[in-house]
């Protein structure tokens, strides 16, 4: 399958990996980017930029595909070291940057300057365009379904694609959500070039995580995730466990008092504990309403594969089928 997005970023197939803190390392993207898709390391994952170039070197070394990096923006208690990141991201001669969170404008010039597309990260049409304005050349819009950060809006992918379709120029693809063959089918009706799966890519043999958070993913239906820090204004979608019923509980209980000292136990460094040691109640972490879809922990290959060959099916048999009579 040939769109924007393949073409822009060199790839075979229309399928992103988004950056995932404690999972986007480089095992993970080098099998997506192996099977066709674009891989892609998380930045702030690694604790400095040293060792975020050990890790796109590491990655090279299992891949001669493109791959990208994420660089996330968001309020942190002390500031990453971006200029180090980005510097290791343009020595360590990676093709694509994914940028999420706040305006990316200030890293734009030395990513660009040295050959390397930029794919931002939005969940609203107005973030997006703001990321055409100031020269990103990809989109990935986040509906309200996506695991992460899913922003203030609340707007569902059935009706922000359309949308990001009827104001942009540059191409997007659709995240949140996405698991098969169905859903890229339907992104693609919806106007996107391709689509970027988080929360599937982690229910996969390669995923560098513990069995238990795959086998949580895999027995999680879609009603299971909630929104955490709503009150902060920094809401993540979740999956459910007892720390986050603890958290709601505090946000209930403060109300517009609640302060993010207030649930440091249950998000505060929790991530190496869940992913690593397999700690399912350590604390709040990242999954998509898309759990309900996820059914089986395949190979990378095997998952990009079946999901291409499903929407080539959709698209040839059953859409074009409907047209002939
Ligand atoms: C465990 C987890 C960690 C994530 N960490 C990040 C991150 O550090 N930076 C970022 O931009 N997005 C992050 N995301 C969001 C994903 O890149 C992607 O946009 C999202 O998962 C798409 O929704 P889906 O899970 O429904 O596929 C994370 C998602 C998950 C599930």
């Amino acid at each position: 399958m040939k769109t924007k997005i393949t073409e822009m970023f060199g790839i075979q197939h229309p399928i992103i990996q988004g950056g995932m803190h404690h999972v986007g390392y480089a095992e993970l993207a080098a099998a997506v980017s192996n099977a066709g898709g674009l891989g892609i390391i998380t930045a702030l994952t690694q604790p400095n930029p040293e060792a975020l170039a050990e890790e796109i070197r590491r990655c090279h070394e299992m891949t001669d595909k493109p791959f990208g990096v994420n660089v996330t923006f968001l309020p942190s208690v002390n500031t990453p070291d971006y200029p180090g990141y980005i510097k290791a991201i343009i020595d360590g001669g990676v093709k694509v940057v994914e940028t999420a969170g706040n305006n990316p404008q200030q890293v734009l010039p030395p990513l660009q300057e040295a050959g390397i597309k930029v794919i931002h990260k939005c969940t609203s049409v107005r973030h997006a365009l703001k990321a055409e304005s100031i020269g990103c050349d990809a989109a990935s819009v986040d509906g309200f379904e996506c695991g992460g950060h899913p922003g203030e809006d609340d707007v569902p992918n059935f009706i922000l694609l359309p949308r990001a379709a009827e104001e942009l120029t540059i191409p997007f693809v659709a995240s949140g959500g996405m698991a098969n063959g169905r859903s890229l089918t339907a992104a693609l009706a919806m106007g996107a070039e391709g689509m970027n799966m988080g929360t599937r890519f982690i229910a996969t043999q390669e995923a560098p995580v513990h069995e238990r958070v795959k086998q949580a993913i895999v027995a999680a239906s879609e009603l299971d995730t909630r929104l955490v820090m709503r009150p902060l204004r920094n809401t993540e979608r979740v999956l459910t466990n007892d720390a986050v019923e603890r958290l709601l509980e505090k946000e209930k209980r403060l109300g517009d008092d609640l302060k993010f000292e207030d649930i440091l136990d249950e998000v505060a460094g929790v991530y190496p504990r869940i992913m690593k040691e397999g700690e399912m109640d350590a604390g709040a972490w990242s999954c998509g309403m898309v759990a309900g879809l996820i059914h089986d922990v395949p190979t990378v290959k095997e998952l990009i594969d079946r999901t291409m060959a499903e929407s080539e099916g959709l698209i040839r048999d059953r859409l074009a089928g409907m047209l002939d009579s």
